[in-house]
């Protein structure tokens, strides 16, 4: 396994096996990586000659009171896990390589971005799209994969590649859970025992909106009023949103008519946790 640095070193590993017609599939991560990240790692070794994970804490995704200092990293870890992979190229970019001085270009994707997290983090989505849109143009990849724990940026992820006519195909994978149902995720290492234990309210209150739609209850307001009534009942949480969407145009449902996504963002002490559901009528 090769770990570049350099933008220039990358164009050429792609240009040289792309010469060969081998096909490349790239992995986006900020690191610190656990068995969602692996679960994209193994798609994509599965899909493709050659994979490449990236590896960058993105600044310019983060709000000034976000936790971009603290975020966790393990570089070697990562690495190790990777080469156990058989992952074929490691991109670990510096800070100054993605945005050198005077860098003054972002990519803003509108409407779908205004909604969930995007309302809630000013700013973060046009982080990602800059990055993301960055990480393609220098991989080149014909494949991209990003999780479905982060529903709305794949979706902010499929719409500039499509606006922007970027020729790879994005694909987006299952969420990986633990066990128990908690989705896997980076921050997950902040809570403590107690506050872990709280954290299941997000996936367990899949089962309290399954249940109201086998009553037959189809008025969303009241589905997200039982979810926020069931979530605060346990200790530590404190709702960001709790929201009824739709699956595609991440635009409001107040009446469920088919289907539609039930995204939640909740603090579990100082962890911000998301998950969602779709749920089919
Ligand atoms: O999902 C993430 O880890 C990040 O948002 C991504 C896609 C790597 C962009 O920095």
């Amino acid at each position: 396994m090769k770990i570049l640095h350099k933008i220039e070193d990358v164009r050429n590993f792609v240009k040289e096996e792309k010469g060969i017609n081998k096909s490349i599939g790239l992995v986006p991560t900020m690191g610190f990586l656990h068995q969602g990240h692996l679960e994209l790692v193994s798609k994509s070794l599965a899909d493709n000659d050659i994979t490449v994970v990236s590896i960058f804490v993105n600044p310019a995704q983060f709000g000034p009171n976000e936790d971009f200092e603290s975020y966790p990293r393990d570089f070697d870890q990562d690495v190790s896990l990777l080469k156990e992979k058989k992952v074929d190229y490691v991109f670990a970019p510096s800070l100054d390589e993605m945005y050198p001085e005077n860098f003054a270009t972002k990519v803003v994707v509108s409407g779908i971005t205004e909604t969930l997290c995007g309302a809630k983090r000013p700013g973060h989505f046009e982080g990602v799209a800059t990055v993301v849109t960055k990480l393609l143009n220098i991989a080149d990849p014909d494949r991209a994969y990003f999780g479905m724990k982060d529903y709305q940026q794949l979706k902010v992820i499929e719409r500039f590649v499509r606006d922007l006519n970027i020729n790879t195909e994005i694909k987006g994978v299952s969420i990986v859970r633990e066990k128990d149902g908690l989705a896997i995720s980076s921050r997950n290492i902040y809570l403590s025992d107690e506050e872990r234990e709280s954290a299941l309210s997000l996936v367990k209150s899949f089962n309290v909106v399954q249940n109201l739609l086998d009553e037959g209850e189809r008025d969303a307001d009241v589905i997200r009023e039982r979810v926020i009534d069931f979530i605060s009942g346990f200790k530590y949480t404190n709702i960001d949103y709790v929201s009824t969407v739709d699956p595609e145009t991440l635009e409001y449902i107040g009446f469920i008519e088919d289907k539609f996504l039930l995204a939640l963002a909740v603090y579990v002490g100082k962890a911000r946790l998301i998950d969602n559901k779709i749920f089919e009528v």
